[in-house]
């Protein structure tokens, strides 16, 4: 395993590609993207997220200790997710840790569900450096919002990113780029065509449609069969997509749907020989660590509720990164996942996503 800097750069959106088609149980090269879950607290109920239904671990924030001493173990870090299950704009040191974290050279972005986002913490992030701020709203009006995410806020989001947007603009501020984001249910994709309309009016100018991850067997509020899209849009749904692309182009702004959502590695299409686990390469290019240090191999992991332990596979603030990457726990997750019998969630994920 080597900690040098690849030998071609990284394009940090397109991280996945970096790992080689051919894998073993062993990662030849410490992770490019860290997940960091500054947070496992939230002020928002969302129908979606596996927060709202189980307290997966005791409320925290991630101590700053355990920040640098995970960011400090990957010397080419080219991409860092502040985010886990939790609001990250609710953690004063924010700003300081993607600081910490542009001074390293390393690609900063974070989703947020905009409810705290003000004009002081909105500078403070400019001023940090932040790449991208990703706005969750889920929502076309106040109505929606609440019915998806659990609270009467729709309204302030709106108010709060538009403040934000017309300050970057008055002074000139290219970055953070802001992008709106929906995740794609049958109860509201009618509204897309809308929500390009709210994202435009609030001078956001990237939509995205985000596939929802649901398990059949664990289904949690909305995050549940019925309201998936992929591989179940009707033609009647595919047209408000469709619409909100020639909407979005018209307006001059980009509408990312379905692979191109978030991690185009996890193709959206069935994969033929029936194995879609075999196209993750998660476990060879990311980590994912909880408020608590835990370690878990992707953002999915989460949403798993039952049997989350199963998918812990070290303990930062007991091991180092070395031992946690290519210790037993990550060795056998990958031989898992290499094999016919993958670990449980990786057996229906990418199959059984929506858009
Ligand atoms: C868990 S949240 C954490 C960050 C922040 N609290 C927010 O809502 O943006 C990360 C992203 O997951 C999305 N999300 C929630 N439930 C989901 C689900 N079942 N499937 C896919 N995405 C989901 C949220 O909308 C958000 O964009
Ligand atoms: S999706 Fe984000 S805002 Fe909503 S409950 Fe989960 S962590 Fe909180
Ligand atoms: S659950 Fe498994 S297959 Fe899905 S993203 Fe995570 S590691 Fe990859």
């Amino acid at each position: 395993m080597t900690a040098t800097a690849p030998a071609q750069a990284v394009d940090p959106r397109r991280y996945f590609e970096s790992v080689e088609a051919k894998r073993s149980q062993k990662a030849e090269r410490l992770p490019v993207c860290v997940y960091l879950e500054t947070t496992n607290r939230c002020n928002l109920l969302c129908t979606t997220c596996p927060r709202t239904y189980a307290e997966l671990e005791p409320p925290a924030d991630m101590s700053w200790a355990l920040f640098t001493s995970i960011v400090d173990q990957i010397p080419h870090l080219e991409r860092a997710v502040m985010h886990g299950v939790g609001e990250p704009m609710l953690v004063k040191n924010l700003p300081k840790m993607v600081r910490y974290l542009k001074d390293r050279g390393t690609y900063v972005l974070f989703n947020t569900n905009g409810t705290v986002l003000n004009d002081r913490n909105g500078r403070a992030l400019i001023d940090a450096g932040l790449d991208e701020l990703r706005v969750s709203l889920d929502a076309a009006n106040a109505e929606a919002f609440m019915a998806i995410r659990g609270a009467d806020f729709f309204s302030r989001i709106l108010r709060n990113v538009r403040r934000f947007r017309e300050l970057q603009v008055r002074e000139g501020h290219e970055r953070p780029r802001v992008s709106a984001w929906l995740t794609g249910l049958k109860e509201t994709i009618a509204d897309l065509p809308a929500f390009v309309r709210v994202a435009a009016d609030i001078g956001v100018k990237e939509v995205y449609l985000q596939r929802l991850v649901y398990f059949e067997n664990e289904s949690i509020g909305n995050a549940r069969p019925d309201q998936a899209l992929f591989e179940r849009m009707t033609a009647g749904e595919a047209v408000y997509l469709d619409e909100a692309a020639a909407l979005a182009r018209s307006l001059g702004m980009t509408f990312s749907a379905s692979g191109a959502a978030s991690e185009p590695g996890m193709s959206l299409t069935r994969a033929s020989d029936g194995s879609p686990w075999s196209l993750c390469r998660r476990p060879w290019s990311v980590m994912y660590f909880t408020a608590n240090g835990r370690a878990l191999p992707c953002c999915i992991a989460p949403f798993s509720q039952r049997g989350y332990e199963n998918y812990t596979l070290g303990d930062a603030t007991q091991q180092t990164l070395h031992e946690i990457w290519n210790g037993p726990g990550y060795s056998s997750f990958r031989e898992a996942l290499l094999s016919d019998q993958p670990p449980t969630a990786c057996a229906n994920c990418g199959l059984r996503w929506s858009l």
